[in-house]
């Protein structure tokens, strides 16, 4: 893998044809593929659960697969995330009670384990808990739908994390998620980003593999 990495989210993929998309993304050279679970209470949109990740499994995609929970309460979904081929699985604080017990289940499941920041989500509910950490998300858009505008101060957000990460010695992913597409990912890298979710930018290509390349381009800049 490189060290930038692009997790397509399939959230924009053509749910008729899960498996054919998720591998056709995969052959256009994703590294990762994004889950976004929404439970039309935490966010006000309703996607998939662990059945379909199990599907995709079955299927044959072998890539990891990061499990991105929009869902409250979320600890009773992590054993079956895990169980259904879950590699990375990640949360937002609020939807939590006990945010460090979450990210020990998560761990105890076998899986890495992140956190999600909102936009508007400050960044001291990391402090106590950067040693259990494989990733942190900041959301770029307000979580629930893809297909919004990057919201700009999310860049000054992610310098922040970046210097938090750096200060903390630990090898920890900082991902982005929202807005994310070809035109703006040089900055977003710029900023601290290494991995970087797109949802529309990719599916609502006719070529991923000219999307994905397209934005390889602009991180090798
Ligand atoms: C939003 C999701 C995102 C979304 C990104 O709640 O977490 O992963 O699918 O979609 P785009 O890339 O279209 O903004
Ligand atoms: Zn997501």
């Amino acid at each position: 893998m490189s060290s930038f990495l692009i997790a397509p989210s399939i959230l924009s993929a053509d749910f008729a044809r899960l498996g054919d998309d998720v591998a056709k993304v995969l052959s256009a050279g994703a590294d990762v593929i994004h889950f976004d679970v929404m439970d039309n209470h935490y966010v006000p949109n309703l996607t998939f659960g662990p059945m379909v990740c199990q599907s995709l499994r079955d299927y044959g995609i072998t890539a990891p697969i990061d499990v991105h929970l929009m869902v409250k309460p979320v600890d009773s979904l992590i054993p079956a995330f895990a169980k259904a081929g879950a590699d990375i699985i990640t949360f937002h604080p609020e939807a939590s009670e006990h945010v460090d017990r979450t990210l020990q289940l998560i761990k105890d499941n076998g899986c890495k384990a992140g956190l999600v920041l909102n936009p508007a989500t400050p960044l001291h509910c990391l402090d106590y808990v950067m040693d259990k950490l494989d990733v942190i998300l900041l959301m770029s858009v307000n979580p629930g739908f893809g297909g919004q505008s990057f919201i700009p101060t999310t860049l000054d957000k992610l310098k922040a994390v970046k210097a938090k990460i750096e200060a903390s010695g630990r090898d920890i992913r900082l991902q982005v998620d929202g807005g994310v597409k070809a035109s703006n990912i040089a900055e977003i890298a710029q900023a601290g980003a290494d991995m970087f979710v797109a949802g529309s930018a990719i599916f609502s290509q006719t070529d991923y593999k000219q999307a994905i390349d397209e934005m390889r381009a602009e991180l090798a800049k």
